[in-house]
């Protein structure tokens, strides 16, 4: 049986996690054609969550567009596909679509050939216009008259959202606004995981997002409905394991669904030929991810400095404590505070560490813990 358990890129279907409530509350929203800001941490699974979205809306009929802003260099290449994806959610018909394309003024159809031969409809902003900001624009004005005409809501799906002030900053996010304010058939969601950075942009009542919808905050996946996913895969497969001894892969993973998934994944493939999950197996699954990791973690390791190396070290064996704490400082020979702040930092900035909005420091990645404290 093939392994059911998915990771690094979307889930979808019967290998998607529950999130039942979620979906029903963001269907909801959409149906009522509302605006959501989505923000979690990284790898939290909201792109999944937003795919799987997307389909149950497909489902009862409305048309959905995905963009996402990290594959959009500049406000020339969104203006476009946000023009061509909009559209095409809305016109099936390549004819048709191309008439819709033929009216814009500052976008110009282009026609493709697909793989398979056959003719594909896209658009590209007219290379006279300098100005590629009044192209995004009717770009969206056409998404919006398009679904009026067709009677049908829309939702556009706006992931990596809070990349959006690499464009040109306000006067983009501003535009943005007011014309989405003029929309009635269409539904946004706004979809980020830098926190800090999405939560600047939506709640400073100085920037162009503010209070334009309402924000949702996406936690992880409650326990007993991925235990029971989880519990489930594996009868499936004919694994003996007890569903209590699967609790352990939600806390190792720090129930982080990305962490998750990959240690069931292992699970799985460990377990082929005894077909018997048992908790020594699950003790097992971090350091086996992190020796997979490992040319990573090793490439990482390099950039920090031997005081930056210290503090992982004694990060990775006292997950939880205060770094700026004595105690710690004692414990493991290392400080004083005004370095390991400068270290902090440092490892903050190269995305090795992160901190929580409670003040303490975590791995970003959880199985670089496990690398560091199986090594050192
Ligand atoms: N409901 C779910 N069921 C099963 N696996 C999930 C679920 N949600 C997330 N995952 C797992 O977590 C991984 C990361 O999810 P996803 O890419 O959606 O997170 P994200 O919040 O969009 O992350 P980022 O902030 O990095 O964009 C997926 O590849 C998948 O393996
Ligand atoms: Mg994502």
């Amino acid at each position: 049986m093939e392994n059911p358990f998915k990771y690094g890129w979307i889930v979808r279907g019967p290998y998607f996690a529950d999130r039942k409530r979620e979906l029903a509350e963001l269907v909801g929203e959409m149906k009522n054609v509302g605006r959501v800001f989505l923000t979690s941490p990284r790898r939290f699974g909201k792109t999944c969550l937003l795919f799987n979205l997307m389909d149950r809306l497909q489902g009862l009929g409305l048309a959905t567009a995905y963009l996402d802003l990290n594959a959009y260099p500049d406000v020339r290449i969104l203006a476009s596909a946000l023009t061509h994806l909009t559209s095409k959610a809305l016109e099936s018909n390549v004819d048709k679509l191309l008439k819709v394309f033929s009216r814009l003024q500052r976008l110009r159809p282009k026609v493709t050939v697909a793989h398979d031969g056959s003719l594909m409809g896209t658009v590209e902003v007219a290379a006279e216009y300098k100005e590629v900001l009044p192209a995004l624009l009717e770009g969206m004005q056409n998404a919006e008259n398009l679904a009026r005409k067709k009677d049908t809501k829309l939702v556009i799906v706006i992931d990596e959202f809070s990349d959006l002030p690499k464009y040109n900053g306000q006067t983009l996010e501003k535009a943005m606004r007011s014309e989405i304010q003029k929309h009635h058939h269409i539904g946004y969601i706004f979809s980020g995981s830098e926190q800090s950075v999405m939560l600047a942009m939506i709640q400073d009542r100085k920037r162009a997002f503010y209070k334009l919808g309402r924000i949702m905050n996406l936690g992880p996946i409650e326990r007993g409905a991925y235990l029971d996913f989880i519990h489930r895969w594996f009868k499936k497969g004919a694994y003996r394991v007890k569903r209590h001894d699967l609790e352990k892969i939600l806390e190792l993973g720090i129930d982080v669904p990305h962490n998750i998934q990959r240690m069931c994944h292992i699970a799985w493939e460990l377990a082929r030929e005894t077909h018997e999950i048992t908790p020594l197996l699950i003790e097992k699954l971090p350091l086996v991810v992190a020796e997979q990791d490992s040319p990573h973690f090793q490439l990482q390791w390099q950039t920090a400095s031997q005081q930056q190396k210290a503090l992982l070290i004694a990060l990775s064996k006292s997950p939880d404590a205060k770094p700026f704490s004595r105690e710690f400082q004692l414990t493991h020979g290392i400080g004083p505070s005004s370095s390991i702040k400068a270290s902090l930092d440092s490892l903050t900035r190269k995305g090795i560490l992160y901190r929580t909005p409670e003040g303490s420091y975590q791995f970003f990645d959880i199985f670089m813990r496990h690398w560091i404290s199986h090594l050192y």
